[in-house]
Parts: structure tokens; C-alpha cells; sequence
């Protein structure tokens, strides 16, 4: 009874000199800071500290910390080297925290089951770092996220199918992890994507369709996985992106997507890498054009694509084409290499079955040519055009 009664005078006398307990966010700062093991700059360890307080309940004078009147509504503390394991718990005391960001750092910790009562976040990165663990299907509840990267961390398992929850996002990025599974169709109703990659990590079976329905889509980056399944044509032929990197995966396409590969291309679509698949099939069929849209980057090397090569013209803004590793035969068709025709700066053929002389090389952009590995004969092809000299020319050791 003494004993309370001195600790009740003591938390009196002691509130009224520094004016009030700290804050449940100044609280959960001193929390989170426990887990830090080194901070070689200072950034957070020198000025994270009770005595520059501010009272009204965000510590505003802490390194990295954003208020909004008495809330913490930022904490950012990225490319610091910070070394740390780190309970993420703790910031669900944060009721008005909007940002949340730690990337490339040191940091090793989880997905806190608890993420679901982040219910402000709207930005929150925590790439670059050592978090392992599976996403709890609580993150599903994040309503307002509208920025999420996890990317190069090594978080594992499924994508929880509550992600469809996450009706605000605009850029998810989740590359560079070790997720695995199917993908599910959930994704689908993230409609206001705008950026969303999710490259080397282990995802397996059929990419879901429906991607042409996110009608804000920018970049859609599935590289290095382990996809299999056909290539989605209506994807291709709809989508609202300019960057579509599918390559990496075990893709093939259908009977009919083999008579005419590609049979309809976005005119979105400015960077499209299918290489290293196993598609087949042909550019050509019959007297049909290939449609190229308005590609500027086409890379469908390392796969089994045969026939001739189509002719190329009419198409004007392609700048890198490698169809590298093929099975394609005929000849070089003349307007690669030609000035006026194209804009092409960089040509892989290499690996093919080419065959035939190679004509004159008048083009004055092209600044890498890769014909190597092919069956090409005759004399080697006298260079004009300005950047003659600057073409690193790897024509076959078996052109005769
Ligand atoms: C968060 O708040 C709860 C109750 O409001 C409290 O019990 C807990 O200790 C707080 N956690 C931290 C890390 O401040
Ligand atoms: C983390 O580092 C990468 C690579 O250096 C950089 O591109 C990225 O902008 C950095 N992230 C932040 C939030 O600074
Ligand atoms: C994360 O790493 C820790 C040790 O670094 C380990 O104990 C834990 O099992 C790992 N968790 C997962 C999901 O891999
Ligand atoms: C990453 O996580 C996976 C799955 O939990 C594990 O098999 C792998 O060893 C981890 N990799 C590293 C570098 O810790
Ligand atoms: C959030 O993502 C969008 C879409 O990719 C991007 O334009 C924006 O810069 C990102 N904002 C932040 C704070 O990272
Ligand atoms: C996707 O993420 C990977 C790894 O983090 C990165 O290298 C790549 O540039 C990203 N793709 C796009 C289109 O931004
Ligand atoms: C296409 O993707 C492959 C494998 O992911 C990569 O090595 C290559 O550089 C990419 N091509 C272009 C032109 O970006
Ligand atoms: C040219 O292509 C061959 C075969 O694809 C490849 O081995 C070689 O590295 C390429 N050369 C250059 C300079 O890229
Ligand atoms: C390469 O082309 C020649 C002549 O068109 C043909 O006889 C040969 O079978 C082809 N080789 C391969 C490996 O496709």
C-alpha cells in the first residue's frame, strides 16, 4: 500500500515535470528501435532518444520520422545500412502512420500477422533487406495500400488469394523473392495496377488470364519463373502496358498461335521479351505481314522459332531486335541492315540456321550486329553508314 501510494506520487511528480507519459507511438518507436544492432551513420540511434521529445506526441525531431499534428504518419529510413531484426508488430500502434519505408537496409524480421491493423498505410517498402517469411492473409485488409515492395527480400509461399483485397493498389512489387505456387486469379481484381512485378521468384503453372482487364496497366514483369502453360494471345493483343517481360518461364504456345506466331500485338506495347520459353512456330504465313505495332524492344531469343525471317518493312520504330537461338532459316532479309528503313540500333541473329550472302550494311543507327553461329556464306559485307566503325561486328566464324 506504501509502495503504491509512492508509485502514484512518483508518476505524478514525474508527469507534471516532462509534461506527459510518452505517446503510444513515441512508445512503439523505442520498441522498434530495441531491435537495431547497428546504424553506422547515427541517422536513427543519436537521435532517437527520450530526451528530444517532442511533447505533443510525435517526436518530429527524430531522424526519418513525419508527423501530422500528434501521429507519426511517416517513418523513413531507407539506404541507411541499418543491421537490425526488427518486430513490425509494433507500428500497428501507429494509427495514422501512411508510410513505411525501409528499404535497403540490413533488416530481418517478418510479416507481422497484425498487418491488418496498419489501417492507414499507403506506402510501404521494405525491399532490399533480409525479411523472410510467408504474407499473412491479413494483408489482404490493407484497403488504402496503394505502394507495396517487397523486392529483394527472401519472402516465401503463396500469394494469399485475400490480396484481390487490395482495391488501391498501383504498384506491387514483389520480384527478386522465393513466392512459389500458383498464382491465383484474385490478382485479377487489382484493377488500378499500374506497375506490378513479381520476376525470379518460383511462381508455377498458368499465369491467370485477364490481365488485359487492368486498363491502368504500365509494367507487367513475370521474368524468371516457372510458368508453363500457353501463351495468352488475348493478353497480348489487348493489353494496356508498354513493358511486357514474360521471359524466362516454360511457355509454349497453341497449334494455331504456331501458324502464325504473335497474331496480334498491342499498340501499347513498346518492350515485349519472350526469350528464353519454349514457344515455336513461325513469323510468317502466307503473304500476312507480321504485325509488329509499335514495338521499340522485341527479344524472342532461346526458343524454337522457324521459318524464314519476315521482311521488316513498315516497321519503324523497332531499335533492339534479337531473335538469337532459334531454329530460323533463309536469308537476312535486306532491310535490316539497310539506312533509311529502320531505327535499329542493335541486331542478334546469332544461332539460327541463316543462310546466303549478307548484303551491303548501309545502316547509320546500328551499333551491335550479332550473326554468329549461322550458315552464311560469302564475302563479309563492306560497311558504310556513319556508325560503321563503331559496329562491334560478331559475323560467324563460319562465314566462309
Ligand atoms: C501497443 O498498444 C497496446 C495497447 O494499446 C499496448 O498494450 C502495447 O504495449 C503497445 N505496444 C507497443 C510496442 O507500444
Ligand atoms: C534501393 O537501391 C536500389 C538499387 O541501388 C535503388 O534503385 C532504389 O531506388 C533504392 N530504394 C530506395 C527506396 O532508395
Ligand atoms: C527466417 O530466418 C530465420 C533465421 O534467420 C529462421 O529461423 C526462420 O525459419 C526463417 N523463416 C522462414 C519462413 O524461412
Ligand atoms: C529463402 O527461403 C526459402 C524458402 O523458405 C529457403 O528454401 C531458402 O533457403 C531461403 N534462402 C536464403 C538465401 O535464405
Ligand atoms: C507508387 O507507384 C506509382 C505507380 O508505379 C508510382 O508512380 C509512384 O511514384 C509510387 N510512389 C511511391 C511513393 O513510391
Ligand atoms: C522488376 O524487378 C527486377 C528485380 O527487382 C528489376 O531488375 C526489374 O528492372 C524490374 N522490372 C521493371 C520493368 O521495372
Ligand atoms: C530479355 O530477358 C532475358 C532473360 O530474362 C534477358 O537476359 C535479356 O537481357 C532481355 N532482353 C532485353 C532486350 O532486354
Ligand atoms: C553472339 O552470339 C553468340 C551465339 O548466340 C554468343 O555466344 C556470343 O556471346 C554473342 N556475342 C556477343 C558479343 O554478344
Ligand atoms: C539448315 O538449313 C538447311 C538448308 O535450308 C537445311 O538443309 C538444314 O536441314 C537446316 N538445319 C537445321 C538444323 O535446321
Amino acid at each position: 500500500m506504501k509502495l503504491l501510494k509512492f508509485l502514484m506520487v512518483f508518476v505524478l511528480y514525474f508527469g507534471s515535470v516532462i509534461g506527459q507519459l510518452p505517446s503510444p507511438d513515441i512508445l512503439a518507436l523505442l520498441e522498434f528501435k530495441k531491435g537495431v544492432e547497428h546504424d553506422p551513420t547515427g541517422f536513427l540511434l543519436e537521435s532517437w532518444n527520450e530526451e528530444s521529445i517532442d511533447f505533443n506526441g510525435c517526436p518530429s525531431s527524430w531522424n526519418g520520422i513525419m508527423c501530422n499534428g500528434g501521429n507519426v504518419a511517416g517513418v523513413v529510413l531507407d539506404n541507411l545500412g541499418l543491421v537490425a531484426h526488427v518486430d513490425l508488430s509494433v507500428f500497428a500502434n501507429l494509427t495514422k502512420l501512411v508510410k513505411l519505408s525501409m528499404a535497403n537496409n540490413s533488416i530481418a524480421g517478418k510479416m507481422p500477422n497484425n498487418i491488418h491493423r496498419f489501417k492507414s498505410l499507403q506506402y510501404l517498402d521494405l525491399s532490399g533487406n533480409l525479411f523472410n517469411s510467408s504474407l499473412p492473409p491479413e494483408v489482404g485488409q490493407l484497403g488504402r495500400l496503394k505502394n507495396l515492395s517487397l523486392a529483394g527480400n527472401n519472402f516465401s509461399g503463396m500469394l494469399p488469394e485475400t490480396i484481390s483485397g487490395l482495391v488501391s493498389m498501383q504498384s506491387l512489387d514483389l520480384s527478386h523473392n522465393s513466392f512459389s505456387g500458383a498464382l491465383s486469379s484474385s490478382l485479377m481484381k487489382l484493377t488500378g495496377l499500374v506497375y506490378l512485378n513479381l520476376s525470379v521468384n518460383v511462381f508455377t503453372e498458368e499465369i491467370p488470364k485477364g490481365f488485359e482487364l487492368m486498363e491502368n496497366l504500365e509494367v507487367l514483369d513475370l521474368h524468371g519463373n516457372m510458368f508453363d502453360g500457353n501463351l495468352d494471345a488475348e493478353m497480348l493483343l489487348l493489353t494496356t502496358a508498354t513493358h511486357v517481360d514474360l521471359s524466362g518461364n516454360f511457355l509454349v504456345n497453341t497449334a494455331s498461335q504456331q501458324q502464325k506466331f504473335l497474331p496480334g500485338l498491342s499498340e501499347s506495347v513498346k518492350y515485349l521479351n519472350l526469350s528464353h520459353n519454349q514457344l515455336k512456330g513461325s513469323l510468317v504465313s502466307g503473304n500476312e505481314a507480321q504485325t509488329f505495332g509499335n514495338l521499340k524492344v522485341l527479344d524472342l531469343s532461346y526458343n524454337q522459332l522457324s521459318g524464314e525471317l519476315p521482311s521488316f518493312n513498315f516497321v519503324y520504330d523497332l531499335q533492339v531486335l534479337k531473335l538469337a537461338n532459334n531454329l530460323f532459316s533463309g536469308f537476312i532479309p535486306n532491310d535490316l541492315l539497310k539506312g533509311d528503313a529502320l531505327l535499329l540500333t542493335e541486331l542478334d541473329l546469332s544461332g539460327n540456321n541463316l543462310t546466303g550472302p549478307i548484303s551491303m550494311i548501309t545502316s547509320t543507327t546500328l551499333r551491335t550486329l550479332n550473326l554468329s553461329s549461322n550458315a552464311l556464306s560469302g564475302e563479309l559485307p563492306f560497311v558504310t553508314g556513319t556508325s560503321a566503325g563503331l559496329i562491334s561486328r560478331k559475323i560467324s566464324s563460319k562465314v566462309i
